[in-house]
């Protein structure tokens, strides 16, 4: 068994990388896998902090007993009860049915609904502390951040900061836990940013309350469910949830469209040039019948400009755009700058759902909508230049507002 890694003086990380699921919630592509992090916290009392999803709880097992080294185990702090945490609780019991459990009240209907009556159950408050030896941990309820149960703990000691699935990311924690050990900084905040908006993204106003709750704490390491551990970038991870939470936006267009035969590629081409043509940068392109939407939603949240264009399919829009605006409105994003463009070859029928949609989200629109029939016939090429200048003019003029 290698040997269990420490995350600070008393500190101990139990966490697992899954390397075989596809998906995760079975909906959101995870190509590099993913992390399932749990914690041990040794002082007079024992304290574990969530577990993994049920698939590894034989590793985690064994590397709980290892940090353990024979010592009993005290507490299990719940700061999340999605099954990616507790899928190994009932048999983790099994083995430590000493443990006390430490849930708020959500938590504990949740862990009931779950796993039945279970024996031994501390119900705690934000006002009430675990004293556990040298330190008393203190706990933050972060209600939707992101179910409702969710809370945060805080060990004042080592003035860390378990943040349940804040700040995670997607991906699996490679070669060292810390921040500082990878190299790959943009990749890891782009997943970040990913996760963050496809997991927590419709939940801002209760993601940016429990911001403020925490801002007060000293924190020396933020330890999420997902993804490293942040220590020397928490000012970043701090600035891009401050961010994200808060709908903001950086200056950059995203251009997502989908296509049957292709044809829609070539106005989408055109658009994309004329905006990088007038200065901005990035311009991100994507074709949502070959790339998956949660990297086009993950962008939306991101950048300040959105084109959107879509074939006309059974006299609506194509479903795969249906699924982005819908998922859009779902998260609330907003402002933004907006364009859209489509193709309905003997009967173009998108323009009016895209505007309807844009006035329902609130989207400042830039320019008149392109709309094509076949092909690129006539004066396509001009109207598409006309919509990606008048995009980059928005774009480099400031940022987004609600429009009225
Ligand atoms: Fe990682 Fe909301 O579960």
């Amino acid at each position: 068994m290698e040997p269990i890694i420490k995350v600070n003086n008393s500190t101990y990380y139990l966490g697992v990388n899954d390397r075989q699921t596809r998906f995760f919630e079975n909906l959101w592509p995870i190509p590099h896998g993913m992390a399932y992090n749990s914690y041990l916290i040794k002082d007079e009392k024992n304290v574990l902090l969530d577990t993994v999803d049920i698939t590894y709880t034989d590793r985690f097992l064994r590397q709980l007993r290892a940090a353990l080294a024979g010592e009993k185990l005290d507490y299990i702090v719940i700061n999340h009860m999605e099954p990616d945490h507790s899928g190994s609780l009932a048999l983790i019991l099994s083995h430590y049915p000493e443990a006390t459990l430490v849930v708020n009240r959500q938590s504990k209907k949740m862990l009931e609904g779950y796993f039945g009556e279970v024996e031994h159950v501390l119900e705690v408050s934000e006002k009430e502390t675990l004293p556990i030896g040298s330190r008393e941990l203190r706990f933050i309820t972060a209600p939707m951040v992101h179910w409702p149960e969710v809370m945060f703990t805080y060990d004042p000691l080592e003035e860390t900061l378990f943040s349940a699935d804040a700040f995670g990311s997607y991906g699996t924690v490679d070669g060292g836990i810390f921040d500082y050990q990878r190299s790959d900084t943009e990749h890891q905040m782009n997943e970040c940013t990913r996760y963050y908006s496809n997991i927590v993204g419709m939940y801002g106003p209760f993601v940016q309350k429990v911001m403020k709750k925490a801002e007060t704490l000293p924190i020396k390491q933020i330890c999420s469910l997902h993804g490293s551990i942040w220590q020397e970038r928490i000012p970043e991870i701090l600035r891009l949830y401050d961010q994200l939470a808060a709908y903001g936006s950086e200056p950059g267009l995203v251009l997502v469209y989908a296509t049957m035969y292709g044809h829609l590629s070539e106005l989408a081409d055109t658009i994309a040039h004329a905006a990088g043509r007038a200065g901005v940068t990035p311009v991100k392109v994507y074709n949502l019948a070959s790339q998956d939407v949660s990297y086009a939603i993950s962008d939306i949240f991101r950048y300040s400009g959105v084109i959107i264009g879509s074939p006309t399919y059974n006299n609506s829009l194509y479903p795969k755009i249906e699924e982005l605006l819908s998922k859009l409105e779902m998260r609330k994003v907003s402002p933004r700058f907006y364009g859209h463009f489509g193709t309905g070859s003997w009967n173009p029928n998108v323009a009016g759902k895209l505007t309807d949609f844009g006035e329902r989200m609130k989207w400042t629109t830039v320019a008149d909508p392109v709309t094509m029939l076949m092909s690129m016939a006539g004066d396509k090429e001009a109207e598409g230049v006309r919509l990606g200048e008048a995009m980059a003019k928005a774009i480099l003029s400031g940022t987004p507002e609600i429009a009225k």
